[in-house]
C-alpha cells in the first residue's frame, strides 16, 4: 500500500559552508543573506507553513546558532519596542514567530554531503512522511511549490520530488530524473541520476530541491556510500528506494533563484523587490535607466 499519511514535519539542511557566497558568508550564514528584508531561510519556512507543515528541523553547524536566534523571541528588542510603541514592529515580528515548540535543531557535525544532513534529522522525524526543503532554493510562484507537491502527494502517495526544466549543459549540475506517464500535475519518475556526465542525463528535468520523503529513506542513508562528488547524497539514497516504493515528479512552473550563488541571490532581490507594492515604485524607473545605460 502506498503511504499517505499526513506530511507534518519539514525538514530544513542549513549546515552548509556557503563557500560560493564568500567573503559574505564568512561570519553570517548564507541563509540569512536578506532578500529585500527578509533572510532567505525566512522565504524557505513561509513556503512550508502554506503547504501545511507544523514541525520546522532545522539540520544546522557550528557557526549556525543564528539561525536559531532568529526563530525565537529577542527579549531586548521586544521590549524596546514596546517601550516606544511601535506596534507595526511588534506585528510584524508575532506574526512570522514560530509558535513554542514547533522548531527542532541538530546538528550535522560534519560536511558529508546531503544524504547525511538528511540522515542527521532521522530522530526528530521519526517514522512519518516528511518535507525536505534546501534553503538555497526560493521559489516564486501562484502556489508555493510545497503546496502543489502535497497535493499530488495526497493523489499519489509515496514519495514526490519537485522538477522543473533546465537546459540541458546544466543538467550536469544537478539530480536529474526521467520521464514515466502523467499523474496530477507531473509525472511518474522512470529514473533518477545525481549530476549525470555531459551528454548522458534521462531528461531535461532536474530536481529543485523539495521533496516530499517517507522514514523509509532513513536506513538507506545509514549504510551508505559516498557518491558524487565524494558525498553522501540524496538522490543515490532515493535511487535505492524507488526499488520498493513509487516516486513521483511535481512539475514546478514558478521560478526559482538559487540564493547560494551569487547571480541568484542578485535576480531573487529584484524580482521579489518588483512584486512589492511598497518597494516597486522606487526601483522600477532606475532599474530601467540602469539596464538601458548598459553598453
Ligand atoms: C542538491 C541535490 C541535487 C539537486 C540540487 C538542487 O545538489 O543533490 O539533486 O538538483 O541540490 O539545488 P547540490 O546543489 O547540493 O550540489
Amino acid at each position: 500500500m502506498t503511504d499517505k499519511r499526513k506530511v507534518r514535519k519539514a525538514v530544513f539542511p542549513v549546515a552548509g559552508l556557503g563557500t560560493r557566497f564568500l567573503p559574505a558568508t564568512k561570519a553570517v550564514p548564507k541563509e540569512m543573506l536578506t532578500v529585500v528584508d527578509k533572510p532567505v531561510i525566512q522565504y524557505v519556512v513561509d513556503e512550508a507553513l502554506e503547504a501545511g507543515i507544523e514541525h520546522l528541523i532545522f539540520v544546522t553547524g557550528r557557526s549556525k546558532a543564528v539561525i536559531e536566534d532568529y526563530f525565537d523571541i529577542q527579549v531586548e528588542l521586544d521590549q524596546t519596542l514596546r517601550e516606544r510603541n511601535k506596534k507595526a514592529e511588534i506585528e510584524l515580528l508575532e506574526a512570522i514567530l514560530p509558535k513554542a515548540g514547533t522548531t527542532s535543531f541538530t546538528r550535522q557535525q560534519a560536511p558529508l554531503g546531503l544524504g547525511h544532513a538528511v540522515w542527521c534529522a532521522r530522530d526528530l522525524v521519526g517514522d512519518e512522511p516528511f518535507a525536505l526543503l534546501l534553503p538555497d532554493m526560493i521559489m516564486k510562484g501562484e502556489k508555493g511549490c510545497l503546496k502543489g507537491m502535497v497535493e499530488l502527494y495526497e493523489q499519489s502517495g509515496g514519495n514526490v520530488i519537485a522538477v522543473e526544466e533546465c537546459a540541458p549543459n546544466q543538467a550536469h549540475k544537478y539530480g536529474i530524473v526521467g520521464v514515466g506517464d502523467k499523474i496530477g500535475e507531473g509525472f511518474k519518475i522512470t529514473k533518477m541520476v545525481e549530476k549525470p556526465a555531459p551528454g548522458t542525463a534521462p531528461s531535461n528535468f532536474f530536481i529543485n530541491g523539495r521533496y516530499i520523503l517517507q522514514p523509509e529513506i532513513f536506513p538507506i542513508l545509514e549504510r551508505q556510500e559516498r557518491g558524487a562528488g565524494n558525498e553522501i547524497q540524496l538522490t543515490d539514497g532515493m535511487v535505492k528506494l524507488s526499488g520498493a516504493q513509487p516516486f513521483a515528479a511535481y512539475h514546478f512552473r514558478g521560478d526559482t533563484y538559487d540564493c547560494g550563488a551569487k547571480d541568484g541571490f542578485i535576480l531573487a532581490n529584484v524580482a521579489f523587490a518588483l512584486e512589492r507594492g511598497d518597494i516597486r515604485p522606487s526601483v522600477e524607473e532606475p532599474l530601467k535607466a540602469l539596464l538601458q545605460s548598459l553598453k
